[in-house]
């Protein structure tokens, strides 16, 4: 069954990944904001997410579904959730930068094994049990079943281990309001003489499958939202990597941190140390 959502999310990825390349050239010119002046909405990722919503509720009535632009729809007491986001990396979208990706989760309240997250908009833990992302502009499909591996393009991907956090090149990302921008850099600053080097391209969803497919050795993140990683943080889990939170805490929009496991608690203990809240 797990599969089947699997090839679900596949399809409609990237049927919802031709219409956002296509788009790109007028919907850039119809640009919104949201929580700041920098974080922007564009028409593509309202008419995408619709597009992903009408594909999925066709073939299954009965689900809910979460994206981030529409909010919650649905069925309330649905078994399976879909966490949705339409172009991960709308900034990117906006300059043509190719780093931009289509994000399906089919998630379930969390029991039993699997990696567990709490995102910001629910009190209760769930868990992404198939995944795809789909970046039309490098034509890569991401996909994961909880259990069963996961995909680039068809083929298997494993994260890579690095000798030690020192040799370790990371991915981040940042918020969009000044004060959490402020707090990331000031954690950035403590981390960059620690490791490798940082990376930012600028999509959650990428960055995890990056880690998936051994192109970085990290990904950590303070804010982001369930959209941002319900689906990378399957995949990337799948590949080999350890999904983490704060100390104590479910991996989520608290903190995200996502490596292969020799390296992953350090990497914690690292963002953590110089944290503010
Ligand atoms: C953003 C990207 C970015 C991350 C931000 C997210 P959006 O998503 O994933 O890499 O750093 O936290 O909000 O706004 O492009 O969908």
């Amino acid at each position: 069954m797990r599969r089947d959502l699997e090839a679900l999310a596949a399809t409609v990825a990237q049927r919802a990944g031709e219409l956002m390349k296509n788009m790109r050239a007028n919907a850039i010119r119809d640009v919104d904001t949201k929580t700041s002046a920098v974080d922007v909405v564009t028409e593509a990722d309202c008419q995408t997410e619709r597009l992903i919503v009408k594909l999925l509720s066709t073939a299954r009535p009965n689900d809910a579904f979460l994206g981030e632009e529409g909010g919650v729809s649905g069925n309330p007491d649905a078994e399976i959730t879909w966490v949705i986001d339409p172009i991960d990396g709308t900034t990117n979208y906006l300059y043509g930068i190719e780093a931009s990706c289509v994000s399906i989760a089919a998630t379930e309240l969390a029991s039993g094994d699997g990696v567990h997250w709490l995102g910001e908009r629910e009190s209760v833990p769930r868990k992404t049990v198939a995944a795809a992302v789909f970046n039309p502009f490098t034509d890569e499909l991401f996909l994961a079943t909880a259990g069963e591996g996961a995909t680039r393009n068809g083929e298997a991907i494993s994260v890579r281990a690095p000798e030690s956090l020192a040799q370790a090149l990371v991915a981040t990302g940042f918020g969009y309001t000044e004060q959490r921008r402020a707090e990331q850099g000031a954690v950035l600053s403590k981390l960059l003489p620690q490791i490798r080097d940082i990376r930012r391209i600028g999509s959650a969803a990428f960055d995890l499958c990056l880690l998936a497919s051994g192109r970085i050795d990290a990904y950590y993140e303070r804010g982001i939202q369930e959209w941002d990683f319900a689906a990378g943080a399957l995949i990337a889990s799948e590949a080999g990597a350890l999904i983490i939170g704060r100390a104590g805490e479910l991996p989520g929009s608290q903190l995200l941190v996502a490596a292969h496991p020799t390296i992953a608690q350090q990497l914690r203990d690292a963002v953590t140390e110089n944290s503010v809240g």
